[in-house]
């Protein structure tokens, strides 16, 4: 009889964490002597002619690939296969010859290490063909449901509390205020996380509106208590005052956030006469090498993935909650967003150490 056979791809942006999940499904599939296969660049890898696969072994991951940042088999983050858009303008459901590539290779089963985007899609189309999906839940944005903590996220909270550490005392140097940009798309969870943990006097998100009068106050506030410096810790999707977007264009339509802090920091530098400093944090949240937290949460849910198909369950997606992992059904992981409770343990953890939400 042929050996069960496992497809594993990365799908959405990278973060640290994602070699690690692969690690552990390698290991705990191998010992139940299934094969498991690596989709290179994600859903696209497939769509390639000859598709882009290779055999992940034990020894592939020999003890130094799990301490790396990024994923080895690559990943993308555009071009839905149902709604592909083609070089030359049109767009295409390519679906079809994506169920036709992963047949080909003999694959019953697809581990799918993403975030609620990816999941939507690989799920829609693993039904499509009538194969069986589990996700495992990764993204520095940590805004997937019905999980406590997504791969990634860890790593880049501690990205953003050591870019903190460093504004500080060049922030003290100068007398200056420090506006660090952080990720984290619609969610402020990276914001809220990394301004506790890095000692900023304000963390604006997405979730609470605020006004650059409150945050001026707060700044005073901070001088007049005779500190020379404050630090200010912004999501990418804080809105202007009067509810802009700030995001850039790229070629052919693509949006990304970007450039709150700038502007937040020249109406910082009007209303209060301080000097202001921009940093935008970017991509360096991602590339990291994974804190153990990430390691540990990517080697419980890499296993947890593979004991799901293990006991023949599929349509799940690997969770952390309380203090264990579990599975839940993907459908009700990605209803909705996990943006930050305003009501929660985070955000009145910082009202009571005196941190500014701007409102
Ligand atoms: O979803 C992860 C994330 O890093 C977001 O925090 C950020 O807005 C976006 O991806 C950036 O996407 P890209 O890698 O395409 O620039």
């Amino acid at each position: 009889m042929s050996k069960k056979r496992v497809a594993i791809l990365t799908s959405g942006g990278d973060c640290a964490g994602l070699n690690a999940v692969m690690r552990a499904a390698v290991l705990s599939a191998t010992a139940l002597g299934w094969e498991i296969i690596g989709i290179e660049n994600g859903t696209a890898g497939l769509l390639e002619s000859p598709p882009r696969w290779r055999i992940l072994k034990p020894d592939d991951f020999d003890g130094t690939v799990m301490r790396l940042g990024g994923t080895v088999l690559g990943t993308t983050n555009s071009r839905n296969p149902f709604e592909y858009k083609m070089d030359d303008g049109r767009t295409l459901d390519r679906s079809d010859e994506l169920i036709a590539a992963l047949k080909e290779l003999g694959v019953d089963s697809v581990i799918g290490i993403g975030g609620d985007g990816s999941f939507a899609i690989l799920d829609k189309l693993v039904k499509k063909g009538d194969l069986k999906f589990v996700g495992v839940p990764k993204t520095i944005d940590n805004d997937v449901g019905l999980t406590d903590f997504s791969v990634g996220f860890d790593t880049a909270v501690s990205v953003a509390t050591e870019a903190l550490d460093r504004l500080q005392p060049t922030a003290a140097s100068h007398d200056r205020v420090m506006l660090l940009e952080v990720m984290g798309r619609d969610a402020g969870h990276i914001a809220v996380a990394a301004g506790i943990a890095g000692g900023a006097d304000v963390i604006l998100i997405p979730e609470i509106p605020y006004t650059i009068e409150n945050i001026a106050s707060k700044i005073t506030e901070v001088k007049e208590s005779g500190r020379n410096f404050a630090l200010v810790i912004v999501s990418e999707a804080v809105r202007t005052p009067d509810g802009r977007k700030h995001e850039v264009v790229y070629h052919g339509g693509e949006t990304r956030y970007g450039g709150i802090a700038e502007y937040l920091g020249v109406q910082i530098a009007n209303a209060t006469g301080s000097e202001t400093r921009v940093t935008v944090l970017g991509h360096v949240q991602r590339g990291a090498a994974p804190t153990y937290n990430d390691r540990l949460l990517a080697s419980a849910m890499g296993a947890k993935a593979v004991e799901v198909l293990a006991r023949g369950d599929h349509g799940r997606m690997v969770a952390w909650q309380n203090r264990d992992v579990t599975d839940v059904a993907i459908e009700d992981a990605i209803k909705e967003c996990y943006t930050v409770a305003t009501d929660g343990v985070l955000v009145r953890t910082a009202r009571a150490l005196g941190i500014s939400f701007g409102d």
